[in-house]
């Protein structure tokens, strides 16, 4: 493959240009699903395009290591992002530790502190509170009385942000200023909506705002402990000791971050495919119990997280590539979302599609951790909007942010007729 075609596969813009990506990835997975890929302005890297290869990969949580490096990122942020964890040292010996940074026996320790709360009672325990969050949403689309507005920005965005925030307990005034950090944080590709338009140095500071904020946080709860998932981090104990600073403030940000820009994503790009769609539509509407299924496809769809890159840790053989020990392996949902190995006719939008072995949320040890949480929400807000919205319509044009880690929408203009 050329510089110039390694160069897209990393290019924020293109990876918001859907027919553009996605005719890259069809390409590579017929003529090189396993690609030595160097662009000019990165680290090289393995990239993975079939879903099977990103699977096997993912599985092997001990040859393919997250710690080394984790997302792509420009030789300059790689720079910029080393001389911030210098100017961090003394208080923190690095920059950002997420249980996404770790490996195993580390990983497991941590994972453990909210597993248990993620994947059972923790999550059940909000339904009622999420379906509140989505009638609200709905209540504000009803003062919209039929005219165009931005979806994106009056509902999408905000509703995922209101439902993980109440779920870490951050009180309602202090939510824009998430909402800000969150966006400049994956915005920081672009031009709109990054700290500096660059995403190198005041990049950074963003953590530093984020960090500030949930260590205080953190004290909080360990001095007066609540029945939520701040207190549940703030008092975890992996290997039967305190969590660290710099991991409690990672955990919250983590949480805060990851929670939210994907499922506004997926809230936003399953609309939008209903649009483009409305045979699906209609069908939704007539039969709501077709709701999970939608979901489901909503999620394969859109595919919000572009990539995670895990490094090998010995030599490994894939298909016909040998991977060397120390290279990179960049594993891209997307394009593994649209392998027609595993899905009949994958250009097509079914919300009846079964069975829908999707990669949007991962696969193996580190698979997401809020599935159940987004899965949840998206349904939920799903029924409220099926029951409400009685018509659908496009009503100007669609931006995409540029980003090539978390995908999303900056604007999506809409005219939705609400039955009450
Ligand atoms: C539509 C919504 C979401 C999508 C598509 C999504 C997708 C992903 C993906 C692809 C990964 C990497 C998996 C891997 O390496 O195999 C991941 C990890 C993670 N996600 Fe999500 N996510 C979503 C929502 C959430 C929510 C709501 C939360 C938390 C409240 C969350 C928290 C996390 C965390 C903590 C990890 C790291 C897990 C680990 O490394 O063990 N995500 N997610």
């Amino acid at each position: 493959m050329s510089t110039e075609l390694a160069d897209a596969l990393v290019s924020p813009a293109v990876h918001a240009d859907e027919a553009r990506i996605h005719a890259l990835f069809s390409e590579l997975r017929r003529t090189s699903p396993v690609h030595w890929t160097q662009p000019a302005d990165y680290r090289p890297f393995w990239a993975l395009t079939r879903h099977a290869d990103i699977m096997e990969v993912s599985r092997k949580n001990d040859v393919f290591i997250n710690s080394r490096r984790l997302n792509l990122m420009t030789r300059a942020q790689e720079a910029a992002a080393k001389r911030a964890t210098s100017k961090f040292s003394g208080k923190y010996d690095r920059m950002y530790r997420t249980v996404a940074h770790m490996d195993n026996p580390d990983h497991r320790e941590y994972r453990r502190v909210t597993a248990e709360w993620f994947m059972g009672p923790g999550v059940r325990k909000f339904e009622a509170a999420v379906a509140t969050l989505a009638e609200e949403s709905l209540d504000h689309i009803a003062t919209f009385g039929g005219e165009p507005f931005d979806y994106a920005r009056e509902v999408a965005n905000l509703f995922p942000l209101r439902v993980i925030m109440s779920i870490l307990g951050v009180p309602r005034e202090d939510q824009p200023l998430m909402l800000r950090l969150t966006q400049e944080f994956f915005g920081a590709d672009d031009a709109d909506l990054g700290r500096d338009g660059t995403n190198t140095g005041q990049h950074f500071d963003l953590l530093r705002e984020f960090f500030d904020y949930f260590t205080a946080m953190a004290a909080d709860r360990r001095k007066s402990p609540r029945d939520d998932l701040a207190t549940v981090i703030a008092c975890g104990r992996p290997y039967d000791g305190p969590m660290g600073d710099l991991e409690t403030a990672s955990y919250y940000a983590v949480i805060a971050t990851a929670g939210h820009d994907t499922t506004a994503a997926v809230t936003a790009g399953g609309l939008l495919a209903l649009l483009e769609n409305p045979n699906q539509w209609q069908k939704l509407r007539a039969v709501p119990e077709k709701i999970k299924g939608a979901v489901e496809e909503m999620l394969r769809w859109v595919s919000p997280v572009k990539h995670f890159l895990r490094t090998a840790r010995e030599d490994y053989r894939l298909g016909d590539a040998t991977i060397a020990a120390g290279d990179g392996v960049a594993l891209f949902y997307p394009s593994a979302n649209r392998d027609d190995a595993v899905f009949a006719d994958p250009f097509r939008f079914d919300i009846e599609r079964t069975p829908n072995r999707h990669l949007a949320f991962g696969f193996g040890g580190h698979m997401c951790l809020g599935l159940s949480l987004a899965r949840l929400e998206l349904t939920i807000f799903l029924r409220a909007f099926v029951r409400r919205v009685d018509s659908i319509e496009p009503a100007g044009e669609v931006q995409r942010i540029h980003a090539n880690l978390v995908g999303g929408f900056k604007a999506l203009p809409v005219r939705l007729g609400l039955v009450h």
